[in-house]
């Protein structure tokens, strides 16, 4: 022995089970699911302390956890016991089994293989295409009135939808079939929220040979689902067909799955090829979209911090389209972004199954859990981020944070199953912002509240009505 002390081993049976809300509460916890669960849990980390459980027994047992440590070691340092299991059957609902929601050495491979098409070299010649479409948003508001409000929440579904499509496809997609596929996208997700949130699900689930597949397929959404998904298969198979007849080579994800489908020794079965092309386009549009509707508003109500970044990007920019080699040049645009996901991030949980038992927050998890990690609640951790609620995108500055804990900042997730498109979307975030802020001034809209809704994202709720109004050639007006 070298003389060091080995850490006595936990025993999670030594640990009491967290504070539990009996079955009666399983009702309000889903109505909750339905409308916004974050204020609901609030409510009862407020009442509880950071760790809860809610128990059906024999229907479902919830731990709802709050601290960074929890992220941390969810995620992280015991991501081989907390993994994705059946309650991804949700999910799976709309997004099939696609990298959202696959589990295991399924998982492994596919994300193995979807890997390069996120890689620095082939993610810098997308900029070209983001800019171009958030151009194309620019000039459809100039042809409205000066002053006038609109609903930014909408404007960014629609490009980032567009930019979504485009990487996707490429210029295949007419206007018509974006706006179909974006209604598609956003009724599936709809209606799956809608469905993991009926206790009649559950119950029926946890029936002698019923599974929460099989409940689900019964709930009369999933026949509307499976419509919306053989639309949107139509419309992919299309595009494969037309690449095909055309012979024409192309450099869109859809060529790049289409080439891990012939790849002989380690392919993707034409099926999952469709998984994934609805799963880049449901995971990857209204999280996004999301996001930035936070920083408009968030950016709108904090007058310096968007002064500093009009600032930043006229002279760097000086009048030009950014590039992908502007993002680091433009931390504070950056931060502003990074600090609208933590205050509302747009993916505000994430859920695993517990293997084994184990400790979280002092409190014992029994196996077979479902730990449902509320980033939301962590990311406005008073211990962690002083005047949680306050926008300061100084925390976000290259060197700030550098004694934050892991797992105090999650809106990506983290770990292996961390969101793949991170990088994207920060590329994205900061081209929509720094392209729109050379061109448009949003400000609030007068006498309209703000107010989240946790929804398939946390969003706005009822849009975001903004006044848009038109910059001066390249420079900030006094009443910026
Ligand atoms: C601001 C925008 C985004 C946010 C906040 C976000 C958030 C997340 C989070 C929290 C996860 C992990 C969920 C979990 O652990 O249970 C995730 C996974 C994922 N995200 Fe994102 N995402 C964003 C944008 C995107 C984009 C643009 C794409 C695609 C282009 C994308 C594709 C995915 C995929 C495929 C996964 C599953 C990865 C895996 O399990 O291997 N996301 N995202």
């Amino acid at each position: 022995m070298s003389g060091v002390a080995l850490e006595s081993p936990v025993d999670p049976a030594d640990y009491p089970l967290p504070p539990t809300l009996g079955i009666h509460r399983l009702p309000t916890v889903m109505s909750g699911m339905r409308r916004n669960i974050v204020p609901v849990l609030h409510e009862q980390f407020q009442r509880f302390g950071p760790t809860v459980r809610v128990y059906a027994p024999g229907i479902a047992e919830f731990v709802f956890v709050s601290r960074a440590a929890d992220a941390e070691r969810v995620f992280i340092s015991r991501q081989d016991i907390y993994s994705k299991g059946e309650e991804y059957d949700i999910p799976a609902l709309g997004l099939r089994t696609g990298l959202v929601t696959s589990r295991g050495a399924r998982w492994q491979r596919d994300r193995k293989m979807i890997n390069p098409m996120f890689a620095k070299r082939r993610l810098d010649p997308l900029a070209e295409n983001m800019t171009r479409r958030i151009v194309a948003m620019t000039e459809r508001w100039n042809r409205i009135r000066d002053g006038e409000t609109i609903d930014i929440a909408k404007e960014m579904m629609r490009v980032t939808l567009e930019i979504a499509a485009e990487t996707l496809f490429g210029t295949d997609l007419s206007e018509a079939e974006i706006a179909e596929t974006g209604a598609a996208i956003t009724e599936v997700l709809e209606d799956m929220l809608l469905i993991g949130a009926s206790p009649a699900v559950w119950v029926s689930a946890a029936l002698p040979r019923m599974r929460l597949d099989s409940a689900a397929h019964g709930h009369w959404r999933y026949r509307r689902i499976a419509r919306r998904l053989r639309q949107l298969d139509a419309l992919v198979q299309r595009r494969i067909d037309d690449r095909r007849d055309a012979g024409v080579s192309r450099n869109d994800f859809l060529a790049m799955l289409l080439e891990a489908e012939d790849h002989k020794s380690d392919r993707l079965t034409h099926r999952e090829v469709m998984a994934q092309a609805v799963t880049f386009l449901g995971a990857g549009h209204e999280t996004s979209a999301s996001g930035l509707s936070w920083f408009w508003h968030l950016l709108a109500e904090n007058p310096a911090a968007r002064r500093r970044l009009l600032d930043e990007v006229d002279e760097v920019l000086q009048g030009r389209l950014p590039t992908a080699a502007d993002i680091d040049r433009l931390p504070w645009t950056k931060a502003c972004f990074s600090e609208a996901l933590r205050i509302h991030p747009p993916v505000y949980l994430a859920m695993r199954t517990a293997h084994q038992d184990d400790v979280l927050g002092g409190y014992r998890v029994r196996a077979g859990s479902t730990v449902i990690v509320l980033t939301h609640e962590i990311h406005r951790d008073p211990d962690i981020w002083p005047d949680p609620t306050s926008f300061d995108p100084s925390r976000f500055l290259p060197g700030a944070g550098k004694d934050r804990p892991r797992g105090a900042y999650v809106p990506f997730g983290g770990g292996r199953r961390i969101c793949i498109g991170s990088q994207f979307a920060l590329m994205e975030g900061v081209l929509i912002a720094a392209a729109t802020s050379q061109r448009y001034l949003l400000d609030s809209a007068p006498g309209w509240a703000v107010l989240e809704e946790g929804a398939t994202t946390l969003r706005p709720r009822g849009g975001l009505p903004m006044v848009v109004r038109r910059r001066g050639s390249g420079t900030h007006t006094a009443s910026a």
